[in-house]
């Protein structure tokens, strides 16, 4: 049994790391429906195909939507004792979501601390260890989520997902400002619903006009991650829950430019663990 208590001492106010997990890294947007949700599952299942252990963390407190995206509303996390809980295996990752624990179609009126003492919950009880990426689906909108998961645990960084369009570009660079006011990392930005490959001729269609996010990042001096297409397959595959049908003979191109995003989430992770964590002083004789 690997739980345990990573907060039962020390400073409450210090975040401290999730025992055994060893980054931490959250998928926000400014809004809903941009993909949030869809690229943490690829993210997940792609660093999975990289041989690493990961876990999904479904933080969407007002539409947990991971459960169904992977097939597995009907799963229930059993306890390891009074205050672990175990979670649930799939696609070869362990996951987490309020979804689990509530009716599908029966709203929760959240207050602050509810959200608060949630996701404290999730990230305490939950027996995650041991991980190499813990990937948490965020709810929309820069709220209670984000603020708890910064103040309760060193996150590695976040990644915010937008669509092409100007105004979603709006949202995306306000969220990742409420990242850089919240001292998380913007690990970098990824564009999706970037452009259209016709299956019949391979001919690429920029519906919304591509690359707004790529320049949105330039501005705010963030890593751009990365492109994902819009895909008929993509969206089956959300809704059928098998996101393993996206890779190897899945629809065109789609495996590829999940693999691409996964390889440089991981090369901006890597680049910034060799950076020192705060600020240091350099004494010179
Ligand atoms: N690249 C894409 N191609 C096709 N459908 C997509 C794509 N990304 C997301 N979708 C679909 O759009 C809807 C919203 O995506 P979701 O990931 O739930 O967004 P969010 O979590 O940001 O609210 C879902 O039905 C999903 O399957
Ligand atoms: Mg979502």
């Amino acid at each position: 049994m690997s739980g345990g208590h990573p907060h039962s001492h020390g400073n409450p106010m210090q975040p401290v790391r999730l025992e055994g997990v060893k980054n931490v890294i959250a998928v926000g947007a400014g809004k809903g429906g941009v993909g949030k949700s869809t690229l943490s599952v690829m993210l997940a299942t792609g660093l999975v195909r990289r041989g690493l252990k990961v876990g999904l963390m479904d933080a969407d407190v007002y539409g947990p939507s991971i459960p169904k995206m992977l097939g597995i509303e009907d799963a229930k996390p059993t306890m390891a004792s009074e205050n672990i809980i175990v979670p649930i295996i799939a696609h070869s990752l362990k996951v987490m979501s309020i979804g689990f624990l509530v009716e599908p179609d029966r709203p929760i009126i959240w207050r602050g601390p509810m959200i608060h003492g949630t996701v404290k919950q999730f990230l305490d009880q939950v027996d995650w260890a041991p991980l190499d990426y813990l990937i948490v689906d965020l709810p929309p909108g820069t709220g209670d989520v984000p603020l708890t998961l910064s103040q309760s645990i060193p996150m590695t960084g976040a990644v915010v997902v937008c669509t092409p369009q100007d105004v979603a570009l709006l949202d995306a660079v306000r969220a990742a400002r409420m990242y850089q006011q919240l001292n998380v990392p913007v690990l970098g930005i990824i564009e999706n619903m970037s452009y259209f490959v016709a299956p019949d001729t391979g001919k690429e269609y920029d519906l919304f006009g591509k690359g707004g996010a790529a320049k949105a990042a330039n501005t705010l001096k963030v890593p751009f991650l990365g492109s994902m297409p819009i895909n008929i397959g993509i969206r089956l595959s959300g809704d059928q829950g098998t996101p393993s049908t996206l890779f190897d003979d899945g629809p065109q191109g789609v495996g590829d430019a999940i693999m691409k995003v996964v390889d440089e989430l991981v090369r901006q992770v890597a680049l910034r663990a060799d950076k020192p964590a705060g600020p240091t002083l350099t004494i010179r004789s």
